[in-house]
């Protein structure tokens, strides 16, 4: 039998991969061998270790469940779902840019009317208008597109994280809205905060262990769809949080920024359905529809094909 060393297992693993794989299977697995032995050569693992990682994956599966996916939330703090949408927004140049979808989207939110108040009348936190349209990419408003939407009560928690029956029943802070003919969304809630991700499970050891904060800056969650168009999946975040330079999970982006201006006039705070000062957030979104979509992957393909022949 040949004996294995240090210059010949990763050879001997590739081997092992079936001719026939699945090909995209096949580049994963391979690209997964190479540098994952590159990375136990480079910091020469100890057993030890590789028990430890072993253990650290088993803890992220336990911790997990339909409310809560540890393993979104490794990828997330490592920069690793941050790499994969600057990757994916190269070819929806034009669009809105992404961001992290995060773990604590809902599917089944419900339709709410504009003007809609997602907090359901919250006592706490700073009452904000959030407005603005949604355009296509030559300046036109798009009719029928769903904005689902969802953020932290002003308590710094998702109402899925805390279990509070009634407001996960009626999906606090969050909703659906559909725009009109104008291209217009428009809505009530309350201010966003910056809030923690969670810290009591494996990921929360990473962070202690490298010296790192946990802090997320205060941002609105949206997924925005219709058919005929690309999805964007995205954020908005608040110009005056003090984590945006310092996102415990990489997802801020500089046009993804939005201030919200302090709104101190009576007769705009009744037209809303405040009884006070409120702060206003403006963001238009921009969708690209499928076809110029997929033609930028055409022109990408064919650049990638040209420089690697
Ligand atoms: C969030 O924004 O909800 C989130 C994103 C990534 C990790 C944890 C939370
Ligand atoms: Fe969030």
């Amino acid at each position: 039998m040949r004996d294995l060393t240090e210059s010949n297992v990763t050879d001997a693993v590739l081997n092992v991969i079936a001719d026939d794989t699945n090909p995209r299977l096949k580049e994963i697995m391979e690209a997964l061998i190479r540098h994952s032995h590159d990375f136990i050569r480079e910091v020469n693992l100890s057993p030890d270790e590789l028990l430890y990682a072993a253990r650290f994956i088993q803890n992220v599966g336990h911790i997990s469940d339909d409310k809560r996916e540890e393993g979104v939330l490794l990828g997330d703090v490592l920069g690793m779902t941050a790499l994969v949408e600057i990757l994916g927004d190269r070819e929806r140049t034009g669009a809105t840019e992404s961001s992290l979808l995060g773990p604590f989207y809902r599917e089944g939110a419900p339709a709410r009317e504009m003007g809609f108040d997602i907090s359901l009348d919250d006592d706490e936190g700073e009452p904000a208008f959030l407005q603005g349209r949604v355009l296509d990419s030559d300046g036109n408003p798009i009719e029928g597109v769903i904005l689902d939407l969802w953020q932290t009560s002003p308590n710094m928690f998702y109402e899925a994280q805390v279990g509070q029956p009634k407001d996960y029943e009626d999906y606090a802070y969050r909703g659906k809205f559909k725009t009109g003919a104008d291209g217009r969304y428009w809505f009530r809630s309350r201010k966003p905060v910056d809030y923690p991700v969670p810290t009591d499970g494996p990921v929360g050891l990473i962070l202690h262990g490298t010296g790192r904060h946990s802090w997320r800056p205060a941002h609105l969650h949206y997924l925005i769809y219709k058919d005929g168009f690309q999805t964007i999946q995205t954020e908005m975040f608040n110009s005056d949080s003090k984590y945006l330079d310092s996102d415990a999970v990489f997802g801020v982006k500089e046009s993804l920024i939005i201030p919200y201006e302090k709104i101190d006039d009576p007769a705009r705070a009744e037209e809303y359905g405040f009884n006070g000062p409120f702060y206003e957030g403006i963001f238009d979104f921009v969708m690209k529809d499928d076809a110029s979509v997929k033609d930028a992957e055409a022109a990408y393909s064919e650049r990638a094909s040209m420089s690697s022949s």
